[in-house]
């Protein structure tokens, strides 16, 4: 599917332009505090929408939180953020994040639970009318389908390619009216919709930019650094919608679904740029290369890919009198136990080996083949582990290609990333 941000370590290392972009949100989520207390009737349900990694939105969700419970007459409403990304989120960068960052909306608060969910935002996530905030932060701008074109990474409004742009202009346009659809079902009367998201710009700087992205990654396809298919799925799955896009179905078939309390236009800067204006050096490559360095992580953080990794955690075999300890004790009150029963299975492999006639080595190794897909089932630490380290691997060596093709481009012609971004904020009629 496009639109899934790879390894959580290079989204968190190199996602500093979508967080300053985000910033701008920060004001309307305190906003959008109060007006949750007054809506919801019990728990305050929010929304973070394309959450990756969680470490822009853990943080930012913080303020929102912090604001609920400065709020007057605060009376310590209960709050569930749910995590809303694709299946091949890291989600265990999100969780990691989200327990143990002291940046996180956990640390320090009460009554705050967080859940997550693997779903697309192009579907409802949530009950009916059960949530006072939508937030978002830069993924709107993602597709549910698109084709990728011929000659440039994003949908440039100069690509030759016409008819693929047309296509995936009036796919976008569907995919924004469902995504606000499904938000106008979810969202309580009076609760609000906040969200940054990618945008065009039209620049020397920005379209060079786009033409050097581009160039990169081709430059890795054509390498074997990444398949045909994943430069296909990044090079495709965006669509940098006009102030205008923004607008169509606020305007007309959702116009009185939703109140457009702020559409604004703004670009970030990214630090490596400023680094490398400030030293002032073009001579030798160590600027450039610093720069290209930068912009490959934030690149790189975009790549659609899968990488897991778990811990082998401990385990306890318990005893019957362990399991009943609490239960006779501290929770005597609180549980009623209606069975306590202790049994073993055999596994399918054990019998068929037993009941099979033939050659005794032959049984023996397929009986062993069985067990061992038991056990490898119930290793993910080891399995993970090793599918961890290949992907490792990997990712080395897509950036070495993309620094190397990075690093000539930049020192042909040094260039700011940039990263144009509106904020849109909508209130539910
Ligand atoms: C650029 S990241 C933004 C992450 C984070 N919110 C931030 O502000 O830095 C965009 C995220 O949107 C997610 N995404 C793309 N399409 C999606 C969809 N249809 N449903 C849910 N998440 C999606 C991607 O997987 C990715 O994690």
């Amino acid at each position: 599917m496009p639109g899934q941000t790879s390894a959580g370590v290079d989204y968190d290392k190199g996602s500093s332009n979508q967080s300053a972009a985000n910033k701008a949100a920060v004001h309307w989520l305190q906003e959008a505090a109060a007006a949750s207390k007054a809506i919801s009737p019990g728990v305050i349900n929010i929304l973070d929408l394309g959450s990756a990694t969680g470490k822009n939105s853990a943080g930012e969700l913080k303020a929102f939180v912090e604001a609920v419970r400065q709020s007057e007459g605060d009376v310590g409403q209960d709050i569930i953020i749910t995590h809303v990304d694709t299946s091949g989120n890291d989600w265990n960068q999100l969780c990691r994040t989200v327990m143990s960052s002291p940046i996180s909306y956990l640390a320090g608060s009460e009554r705050v639970y967080s859940h997550a969910q693997a779903r697309s935002f192009f579907e409802q996530v949530a009950p009916a009318g059960s949530v006072a905030l939508a937030y978002s932060g830069i993924s709107f701008h993602w597709m549910s389908q698109s084709q990728p074109l011929s000659d440039c990474w994003v949908q440039h409004p100069d690509t030759k390619d016409r008819k693929t742009y047309a296509a995936n202009q009036q796919q976008a346009a569907r995919d924004w009216l469902q995504l606000l659809q499904m938000r106008a079902q979810e969202l309580l009367p009076g609760g609000y919709l906040v969200a940054t998201a990618a945008t065009l710009e039209d620049s020397e700087s920005f379209n060079h930019l786009v033409a050097m992205v581009y160039q990169a990654w081709r430059e890795a396809a054509k390498q074997g650094a990444i398949t045909e298919q994943e430069f296909k799925s990044f090079a495709g799955g965006h669509w940098l919608r006009s102030r205008e896009e923004w607008l169509a179905p606020l305007h007309k078939e959702l116009k009185d679904e939703f109140e457009v309390l702020e559409l604004q236009e703004g670009s970030t800067t990214d630090p490596h740029w400023v680094e490398y204006s400030k030293a002032g050096t073009c001579d030798g490559d160590e600027g450039p290369r610093a720069l290209a360095e930068g912009y490959a992580k934030f690149m790189f953080g975009v790549l659609a890919g899968q990488e897991c990794e778990s811990l082998v955690a401990g385990q306890w075999l318990r005893t019957r009198e362990e399991w009943l300890a609490p239960l006779q004790g501290e929770l005597k009150d609180h549980f009623e136990l209606l069975e306590f029963h202790e049994s073993s299975v055999t596994d399918a492999h054990w019998k068929i080996f037993q009941e099979s006639t033939g050659n005794d080595a032959d049984k023996a190794h397929a009986l062993a083949e069985g067990y061992s897909k038991f056990f490898f089932g119930i290793t993910p630490g080891l399995v993970n582990a090793h599918l961890t380290q290949r992907a490792q691997a990997e990712k080395d060596r897509i950036l070495e290609v993309m620094k190397a093709e990075y690093i000539g481009l930049v020192s042909a012609h040094p260039t700011e990333l940039r990263l144009p971004f509106a904020l849109i904020v909508l209130r539910r009629k």
